[in-house]
């Protein structure tokens, strides 16, 4: 029997810790670096999509920011970020789900996704998430991936590349692209992993 994307997660989040995991950051600059100059407004709506154990949450409460919502298919990994927020947690709503089947209640002002979005290897789904992002994101858009310099898989999975042109391609009917970084990042086993930042502004709709 082959493992689903599920139970791929659910392991890793119960026999890996952090350090032994290739995508953590102590402090998720770039990703903050981009909500912080965009968005002086504590009160957005934010979504972390595949936030993970991410410490994004952490970095976003002590800015101030008071209405973030976490969601990944893992509950082991939304679990582990509860237990480390504590009583902090309360703050935060958390949801447990395939981004597949996501289907949002509301709109989200900010929409971040880092190491998530890159997963969705067949067109139906990558074709979903835009439609849901077009649909969902009210202002702001940071999608972080695997550059075409960057590895082919991640935690073993095969992933989709993405290039400043084939991130611009996909939203760009809904999305004016502000700016595309490309960062090095070093995991926790001292290898590098480029990833492409894109940060887009929802056009204004006549
Ligand atoms: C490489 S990790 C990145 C975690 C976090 N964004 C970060 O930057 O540290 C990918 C995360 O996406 C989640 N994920 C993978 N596929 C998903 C899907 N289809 N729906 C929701 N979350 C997913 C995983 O459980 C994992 O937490």
């Amino acid at each position: 029997m082959t493992t689903s994307f599920k139970e791929h997660w659910e392991n890793v989040y119960a026999n890996k810790t952090p350090s032994e995991v290739s995508w953590t950051q102590e402090v998720p600059k770039t990703s903050l670096e981009l909500i912080l100059n965009n968005s002086t407004d504590k009160s957005l709506n934010i979504i972390d999509v595949g936030g993970g154990d991410s410490l994004l949450v952490d970095f976003l409460l002590a800015e101030g920011y008071t209405n973030i919502t976490v969601l990944d298919i893992s509950s082991l990994a939304i679990i582990r970020a509860q237990k480390r927020l504590g009583d902090l947690s309360n703050n935060v709503t958390w949801i447990v789900c395939d981004i597949n089947d996501f289907k949002p209640k509301h709109k989200y002002d900010i929409w971040h996704d880092r190491a998530a979005f890159h997963f969705l290897t067949e067109e139906n789904q990558i074709e979903n998430y835009v439609s849901l992002v077009n649909e969902f994101v009210e202002k702001q858009l940071i999608l972080s991936t695997f550059s075409t310099n960057g590895p082919l898989k991640c935690s073993g999975l095969n992933i989709t590349q993405y290039s400043s042109e084939k991130m611009d391609e996909l939203f760009k009917e809904n999305f004016q692209m502000k700016e595309c970084i490309f960062e090095d990042h070093i995991t926790p086993f001292n290898t590098v992993q480029n990833f492409i930042f894109c940060n887009f502004e929802k056009r204004n709709n006549p």
